[in-house]
């Protein structure tokens, strides 16, 4: 880690504007999306997070098939946003997509009866977890990267094209590169109206 954490924390950012070009290997993002998954608290250290790192042709095939699945959805004399902003995504370096393995969840539900309702709550917690420490991680190396949605949509799509099991359920994808613009400024609420405190 380059930078101490909260100065990490603070300089996480979506950043939209990305190229490929960055500055570590796709080894490297692997080293830190496995680091950051294998460490991110969970319910009951359940570790239900699950990641799919694409790099290059893959990313790019993921943007491709996720245009064409709009493309089929959008009216036509409306699609050139979306297509602009699917390119911005695929003119990236990779996608990480977070996933959370749903057998697990309902073995807890099957042990744990009391908490059965909460553990799917806690599954989504545990994966916003994951996903900042992934998205912070990478941040922190020099890239650029922002947490999109496009489940389900590409659900199908991304299973089977990388043999993806169906127990892993996709959550979102943060789609990163090298940062080639900077983020636009950012209002924040008032933190005292938002943080209480009694010493
Ligand atoms: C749960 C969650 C869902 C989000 N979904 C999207 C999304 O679908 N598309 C997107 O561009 N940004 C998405 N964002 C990013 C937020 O818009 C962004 O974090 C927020 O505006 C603050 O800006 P910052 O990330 O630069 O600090 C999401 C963030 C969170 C935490």
């Amino acid at each position: 880690m380059s930078k101490n954490f909260s100065s990490a924390v603070e300089s996480r950012r979506s950043i939209y504007g990305i190229d490929a070009e960055i500055k570590i290997s796709p080894e490297r993002v692997a080293e830190i999306v496995k680091h950051s998954v294998k460490h991110a608290p969970s319910a009951f250290n359940s570790q239900t997070a699950r990641a799919l790192v694409l790099s290059g042709d893959h990313h790019k095939k993921l943007w491709e098939a996720t245009k064409e699945i709009l493309r089929a959805m959008v009216p036509a004399a409306n699609f050139a946003p979306t297509e602009a902003k699917i390119n911005s995504f695929r003119a990236g370096a990779g996608t990480v997509l977070f996933f959370e393995e749903q057998t697990k969840i309902a073995e807890l539900q099957e042990k744990f009866p009391t908490y059965a309702d909460r553990f799917p709550l806690w599954s989504l917690q545990s994966s916003g977890m994951a996903q900042f420490v992934v998205w912070t991680a990478l941040e922190d190396e020099g890239l650029g990267a922002s947490l999109q949605h496009y489940s389900p949509l590409v659900d199908e799509f991304v299973q089977t094209e990388w043999k993806i099991p169906g127990e892993w359920k996709l959550l979102s994808q943060l789609v990163f590169g090298n940062p080639i613009a900077a983020p636009a400024e950012k209002i924040f609420a008032p933190i005292d109206e938002r943080v209480i405190v009694f010493v």
